[in-house]
């Protein structure tokens, strides 16, 4: 099954990918981007799992946040869409970067959904003074020049430098995806981001399996980062992909693949 469907929740709806049967893994994408980051996985997941992928709010296919939103908010959402979807069973929940942040949002929230997460190119500590001035610096930015000028100083980061076919197949998909998110959305995002709360204490008391992924190459949230977030929860295993950066899913899917199936 390979579906791209709207599901309406509230005043809002969502544009949500789902493909396959089996196990549910709800994959949450990072920021600037959409659902399609996840093709590539979905594509080796879905003879085993129930890939559900949406748009978080104002991303891809969904329509322009004018307002702001918390992390909470997406977490809210991402309930809510599982809701409207019918999903009984507690699922996996799989984020990447600001995924991530929505995935521990969702586990504090809605325990009862999850059945286990993977915290991928993530970080579970809040940002500093200085972290939330340049949030406020990129959100000026995207609405005062736009979505290039925001968006274009990350790309360098995105990907390894040793880069291969498939990586330069994933640059392409991902610029325009960043260019094209409406600058509302990247200012509202940002300061979701700048206002998110820290996990690391309240991991300790987390009981479910987690998987920690880093890049080897990330310097978004480096190794010792996510090594840090599996020190901070007790049923968690490190993964750190080698030839990747931030977008470790994109870049290594096959390696990606086999560390969800090992959870
Ligand atoms: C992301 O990839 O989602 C962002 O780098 C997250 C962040 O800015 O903290």
């Amino acid at each position: 099954m390979q579906n791209t469907i709207e599901v309406t929740v509230g005043q809002r709806r969502f544009h949500v990918q789902v493909t396959g049967a089996g196990q549910h893994i709800l994959l949450l994408h990072g920021y600037p981007l959409d659902h399609r980051m996840w093709d590539r996985c979905i594509s080796l997941l879905q003879d085993q799992y129930l890939c559900i992928a949406p748009d978080l709010r104002g991303f891809g296919g969904n329509s322009e946040e004018r307002f702001g939103f918390s992390i909470a908010d997406l977490a809210a959402d991402c309930s809510q869409i599982l809701n409207a979807l019918q999903v009984r069973e507690p699922v996996v929940v799989c984020g990447l970067s600001m995924g991530g942040y929505v995935a521990m949002e969702f586990v504090e929230r809605y325990r009862e959904q999850v059945a286990g997460a993977i915290l991928t190119n993530t970080r579970c500590n809040a940002d500093d003074a200085k972290g939330v001035a340049t949030r406020l610096e990129t959100a000026s930015k995207a609405l005062r020049d736009g979505a290039v000028a925001a968006t274009s100083p990350m790309m360098e980061k995105l990907f390894a430098s040793d880069s291969h076919s498939e990586q330069n197949a994933a640059r392409s998909l991902v610029e325009p995806m960043m260019a094209s998110t409406h600058p509302s959305t990247l200012a509202w995002s940002q300061m979701a981001m700048a206002l998110r709360r820290s996990f690391c204490e309240r991991m300790s008391q987390w009981q479910l399996p987690v998987a920690c992924v880093g890049g080897e190459h990330d310097t978004i949230c480096p190794p010792q980062v996510i090594e840090n977030m599996h020190r901070a929860i007790p049923n968690s295993r490190l993964h750190i992909i080698s030839r990747s950066a931030h977008l470790s899913p994109l870049e290594q899917p096959k390696a990606f693949a086999e560390i969800v199936r090992s959870l």
